[in-house]
């Protein structure tokens, strides 16, 4: 261990570095984002094009995530700038944009705070079309308080993870509930196979038709890629700042990303068999899970049993992520403003909270200030996702493409020579021209450009 890493926590063994990179990774993108960003852009063909993605961007990214991260044991600000001075400036990118992320994310862990709430109360159980649903949720989104009342309690709970720190905080909170998350995805995708009809919804998932594609489809996928793996602002450098020298780091990103992919995979089968069976629009949009779901469970024996399940599952991924984008800042404000973690973290938690109040607030009551036309809601997500994700991710890969001694890369993904790794050519062209151009493509297609 060096000089810098004195002091500083590590991750216990090779799993622990695998649930905690996956804990960030799965989250809301995964099972609220995807299934309806596949049911908007027609199904099978999206979902190849994706997969594609995933492999030939988002793995290499990840690795090269990894390697500043590991290379310099330090949180992202500190990681860039300790491997070269001038470029820091990708690590206050990558604060900034986990800030404003956290500011609408937590929003939307908020609602499924309340659904979970609502469930296990039994209030969803009383309504019985899907316009109900609609109003119901509309009126809650509005409300001056109650969103901002289960917000508040989604942030202490992330706080309260992030003060226990990283072992017994962020390791054993991913530990447990990783494996949980995956146990119930499980169960409820055999249940929703098991429905009559479940055949329609899994041929739209699966059988491509290429003829529903067009250039932005594949931007989308590729938009969907990024922030489902959680890469293009430090969280992946931050976490593996905490890998042991002997962590293998290819291993873990081809994990993660199988894994990802797998939860988005599950959450479609979960989905749309359901969304079929009641003859529900698969693309619905983003109130897919808020309004259909909780109608598809109501028509169902248990229902109050299973869309508690469904809304616990929803909980419990978006903690996993809403911690790796709190640890972003926290860390950052401890190691560079010499703040102490609990300083650091109260402030993170202060901060995303009056952003988050803000945000909620914004699709009720203030509504009528905008920026750009776009409430505070809609202006965070659209300049988090579509322009600051896609520039981290692109100069990430103009630095360890081009900038990053070769040999640290090397050193990092063979773990100095102890492993082999064959394929180091392909990577390297990957990161160097394939990943960069691409996403350039994204961040034209996204200002409007084609
Ligand atoms: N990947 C998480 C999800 O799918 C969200 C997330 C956590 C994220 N950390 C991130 C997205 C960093 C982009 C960048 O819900």
């Amino acid at each position: 261990m060096n000089r810098i890493s004195q002091g500083r926590a590590t991750l216990g063994g090779k799993l622990s570095a695998v649930l905690v990179a996956a804990g960030s990774s799965v989250g809301l993108g995964n099972i609220w984002r995807f299934p309806y960003v596949v049911g908007e852009n027609g199904g099978g063909a999206f979902l190849a094009i994706y997969v594609c993605c995933v492999a030939l961007l988002g793995l290499p990214i990840m690795l090269a995530e990894f390697t500043v991260g590991r290379a310099s044991h330090r949180n992202a600000v500190g990681a860039f700038r300790a491997l070269d001075r001038r470029w820091s400036f990708l690590g206050y990118n990558g604060v900034l944009t986990a800030f404003l992320i956290l500011g609408f994310y937590f929003v939307v862990a908020g609602w499924t705070a309340e659904y979970l709430v609502h469930s296990l109360t039994g209030d969803l159980a009383h309504l019985s079309s899907a316009d109900e649903y609609a109003t119901v949720f509309d009126e809650f989104i509005r409300s001056p308080w109650r969103p901002i009342l289960y917000t508040g309690l989604f942030v202490l709970a992330t706080h309260a993870v992030i003060a226990m720190g990283v072992q017994q905080g962020i390791e054993r909170s991913a530990k447990l509930l990783m494996p949980l998350l995956l146990g119930v995805l499980v169960v409820l995708a055999i249940h929703s196979l098991l429905m009559p009809g479940s055949g329609e919804g899994l041929r739209f998932l699966f059988r491509p038709d290429f003829s529903k594609v067009t250039p932005s489809t594949i931007l989308v996928a590729l938009g969907q890629a990024f922030f489902s793996l959680s890469i293009g602002l430090g969280t992946m450098v931050t976490y593996a700042s905490y890998f042991k020298p002997d962590t293998n780091l290819r291993h873990t990103a081809l994990h993660v990303t199988l894994l990802d992919t797998a939860v988005a995979l599950l959450a479609g089968i979960v989905i749309f068999p359901a969304v079929f069976s009641v003859g529900i629009e698969p693309s619905s949009g983003p109130s897919l899970v808020f309004i259909t779901l909780p109608s598809i469970f109501n028509g169902m024996p248990w229902s109050m049993v299973w869309s508690s399940v469904f809304f616990l599952l929803l909980v419990i991924a978006a903690l996993t992520s809403t911690i790796s984008l709190h640890e972003v800042v926290t860390v950052y404000l401890h190691e560079e403003w010499h703040l102490s973690r609990r300083r650091a973290a109260w402030t993170t938690t202060l901060a995303t909270l009056l952003l988050g109040a803000l945000a909620s607030l914004s699709l009720g009551v203030l509504g009528g200030c905008t920026i750009f036309g776009e409430n505070l809601f809609d202006s965070l997500d659209f300049l988090t996702a579509n322009i600051l994700l896609p520039v981290g991710g692109f100069f990430t890969c103009i630095f360890v493409g081009w900038k990053l001694d070769r040999r640290i890369l090397r050193a990092q993904l063979t773990n100095d020579e102890a492993l082999r790794f064959r394929i180091y050519g392909v990577l390297s062209l990957l990161l160097r021209y394939f990943c960069p151009i691409l996403l350039l493509l994204v961040f034209l297609d996204n200002l409007g450009v084609f």
